[in-house]
Formats: C-alpha cells, structure tokens, sequence
C-alpha cells in the first residue's frame, strides 16, 4: 500500500468533526491497487490515531522498565500505569482498582472462569447465548469438566435477536452465572443487558458481560448497568491490542485468582500476571486521551452552523473548561452514535437493495436502537470470501466466516458455506465510503 489520498466528505448533519478525526488516524491515507484504503474490519480491529502509534514508541524510547524498582523509569513505568487504569475507570465509569488489564478478552475471561470455577460445582447451572462471541462461551463451558451444567439461550433467526424469553426461562435459582454480549460482532444486535444483569440479580447469580464489539459504538456504565463483570478490548476502540476487566471490588477481593507466589496479594494487580505489555498500556491511556479530545472537539462546537453563534460558543467554551474526562468521553459517544446511525441507515437501503443479497439481523428501522453499524451478507453465486477478495483488491477491507461467533453461523446454516461477509463501520468512516462499497458490491455482483 503507497500514497495517501484526501477523502472528500460533504457536510453532513453530524457533531463529529470527520476531517479532524481522520486526521488523527495516518493509516486512513493508504492506497491499494491505487484505491484509497476503506476500513471496515473495524469490528476484527480498529486502527490507531497517531497519538497512540506516539505514545508506545515514547514509551519504549523513553520508560522501558518492569514495574516496582527503586529508579526513575520504573517509576515513571507504574505511573504510567496507574494513570492508564484512571483513563479505563473514566471510561467504564469505575473504580481504578476495579480496573483490571490483561492480554485480551479471551485471556481475561479464562483468568476468571477458572478463578469462578472454583466455586461452582455439580448442581451450578451458567447461562450462555448463542449470540455470543465464542470467548464469551468456550471460557464457560469448560466448566462443565467439574460438574457445571451449561445452559444455552437461542436468538430470532429472523433478526438475529436474543430471546429473551428463553432467556428468562433459562435462568433459575440454580444459576451461578449469566453471561451475554453487549452487541454482537457478526450481526450487530445490541442487547438488553441492563434487563440480563436484572434476571441474573434477582436469581442471585452473577453477570457477565463482553462489551468487545459495543465499545467503539456505545457509552460503557457499568454502574447504572450493575454489572458484575465487564470486559473489552481496547484494540476495538482506537487503541493498542490489549484487554480490560471491570470487575466489582468485593468480587475482585473475595475471588482467588491463580496467580505465582510472589504477585501481590492486593486488587487489581493480583489479577495481572508476569509482565505486562507496558507499552501497550501506554497506547491505553492514549486512547482514552483521543476519545476525550473527540468528545471536547464535539462540545466545543467546530460545527460551522455553532460558529455563527459567538454566545452559544461562549457558553460552549465555559461548560468545556469544567467539563470532566468522563463526560468528555460521553459527548464523543454521542457524535459518534448519530454519525453511525447515518452511515448504517444508508448502508442497509443499499444492501437490500442488491438483488440475490440477504443480510442477517436487523433491517426493520423501527429496530434500529437494538442494532449497531455491524452487517452481515451473503449474496448468492458469490461465496463470502470470494466476496472479500474482490472488495480487498478495490480497497475496501471487510471480513468474511465466522468471526468467532460460532453458535451463531452453525445455528443459522451457513457454517460450512463460508460464514457471512462482514462490513463494520466505526466512527472514522464517512457515508462517502460507503456510496462507494455499495457501488463495489454492485459491480462485483454485475447488476
Ligand atoms: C464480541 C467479541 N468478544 C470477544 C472477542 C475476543 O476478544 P480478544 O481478541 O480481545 O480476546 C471478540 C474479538 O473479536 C469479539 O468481537
């Protein structure tokens, strides 16, 4: 991939300031095949503003030490820490030693089934979905080696949906654990999650909840959702390959992670084993510093329709010198959610509009507050690889198969045909990107 290319976007009604976004993000200027790079493989991993590409190299440059000794770039290395854990607690709306930092998701959830899975036996029922995401599965069902009975809530195939109604029948007071996505990285449904931590609350069982694919769409509170467990990923946000774990304080002291001898015994490092990747954790805080620059861009008013209005501005101005990081956060979830929200009613018009093409989930607008920008295709006569590599050669960079949602592809009967297409929008595309995959897609498929 060479040459950068300046993407044209017309003025649109949303908050965010796209031309400044993109700015941030230098991998958005390649070419392929003299294409312009389209990324939407958002929902397999972001890419990065160069902030976060700054802070790693400064890191490594700079501070490269392990943690706890007696000289200046350990100690600037455990700062650095305790500040990326602050940026997660802000964005999570958290308590920082509830802040938990690991490999990835999938690590994560095995450090704590395993370290859950200590207390439950023969007699201890775990409900999973076949929504979710195998990490948020296999880590559960492995309990079953020691006697978990596993049950399993099925989703509307028509929509891709969860019953919640199974779901409600599934849980009972012989449940341990209740654990569900957020929105689903195959097909977008977004969850009633709020609604899951409440069964689960009232059946006295835990929750569990993989935000993986909501965070880069939706503002995290795991204080109004009263969640037990919360975990994401923060290579799916604009930052580095790295994971997060919320977890409720009085589960993190009261749970026995297994972890060697000498770790600490105190939370939430006693759940960070060997080293961390450090430079990476300084790619964390980064990340929380672009979302809350977004978010103070947003509210700062660099809308033109804002600048005619010096008073407003004024006032914008004042709020913005009080306003917290976390409430910046917020303002960029909500520029970011109308602009997808855009981007995704566009986007499904015109897939629909593909003759042979049938996308799976939500298509009915009057649905669309349960679905995120996250669609899956298959059209017929092409399979979804063969789909993705002619789009890859035109620039556009989708995914295709499972994803890892294997309940999901094995239950809807596309398993063994090559799974779905999968075309992800995050905040950075522009609805330019995709007029111009839904001409791709047109032309590949000859219509
Ligand atoms: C919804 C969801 N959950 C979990 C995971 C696993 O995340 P990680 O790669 O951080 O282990 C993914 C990764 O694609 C995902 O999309």
């Amino acid at each position: 991939m060479s040459l950068p290319m300046a993407i044209a976007e017309p003025a649109s009604s949303t908050l965010l300031d796209l031309t400044w976004v993109r700015s941030q993000f230098p991998s958005l200027a390649q070419t392929v095949n003299g294409h312009p790079v389209v990324f939407l493989d958002g929902p397999g991993g972001t890419q990065v503003p160069q902030r976060v590409i700054d802070a790693i190299a400064d890191y490594l440059a700079r501070n490269n030490a392990n943690t706890g000794g007696a000289y200046p770039t350990s100690r600037n290395t455990d700062r650095m820490i305790a500040e990326a854990r602050a940026a997660m607690d802000d964005f999570l709306n958290c308590a920082a030693d509830e802040v938990v930092i690991g490999p990835n998701m999938t690590t994560l959830t095995y450090a704590m089934s395993r370290a859950l899975g200590r207390e439950f036996g023969p007699g201890d029922e775990i409900v999973l979905t076949l929504l979710d995401h195998d990490a948020n599965f296999s880590p559960w069902k492995a309990l079953e080696e020691q006697g978990v009975t596993i049950r399993t809530v099925n989703f509307n195939p028509a929509d891709c949906t969860l019953d919640m109604d199974d779901l409600a029948r599934k849980i009972s007071s012989r449940t341990r654990l209740v654990a569900v996505g957020y929105a689903s990285n195959a097909v977008g449904t977004i969850n009633n999650v709020a609604e899951v931590v409440n069964l689960a609350r009232q059946a006295g069982a835990l929750s569990y909840i993989d935000a993986v694919h909501y965070a880069p769409h939706g503002a995290i509170d795991v204080r109004v959702l009263g969640c037990d467990f919360l975990v994401c990923s923060t290579y799916k946000f604009f930052g580095p390959h790295m994971g997060v774990l919320y977890g409720r304080r009085e589960h993190l002291q009261r749970l026995q992670p297994y972890k060697v001898r000498p770790n600490t015994n105190n939370i939430p490092a006693c759940w960070e084993w060997g080293t961390l990747n450090h430079e990476c954790i300084a790619g964390i805080k980064a990340c929380a510093d672009y979302w809350e620059e977004l978010g103070r861009r947003v509210e700062t008013g660099l809308a033109p329709s804002e600048t005619q209005q010096a008073a407003s501005l004024q006032k914008r101005r004042e709020k913005l010198s009080v306003m917290s990081r976390r409430e910046a956060i917020l303002a960029a979830y909500e520029a970011t959610h109308t602009h997808e929200r855009a981007m995704m009613e566009r986007m499904i018009a015109g897939l629909l509009a593909i003759p042979r093409l049938k996308l799976y989930g939500i298509s009915d607008p009057r649905q669309f507050d349960q679905r995120c920008a996250t669609f899956a295709a298959r059209i017929e006569g092409h399979t979804p690889l063969e789909l993705a590599t002619k789009l890859g050669d035109r620039g556009f960079f989708t995914w295709d198969g499972n994803y890892y949602a294997l309940n999901l592809t094995e239950q809807l009967g596309v398993e063994r045909s090559g799974g779905f297409l999968r075309i992800g929008l995050v905040h950075y595309n522009t609805m330019d990107e995709v007029e111009r995959l839904l001409a791709a897609l047109r032309e590949i498929v000859g219509t």
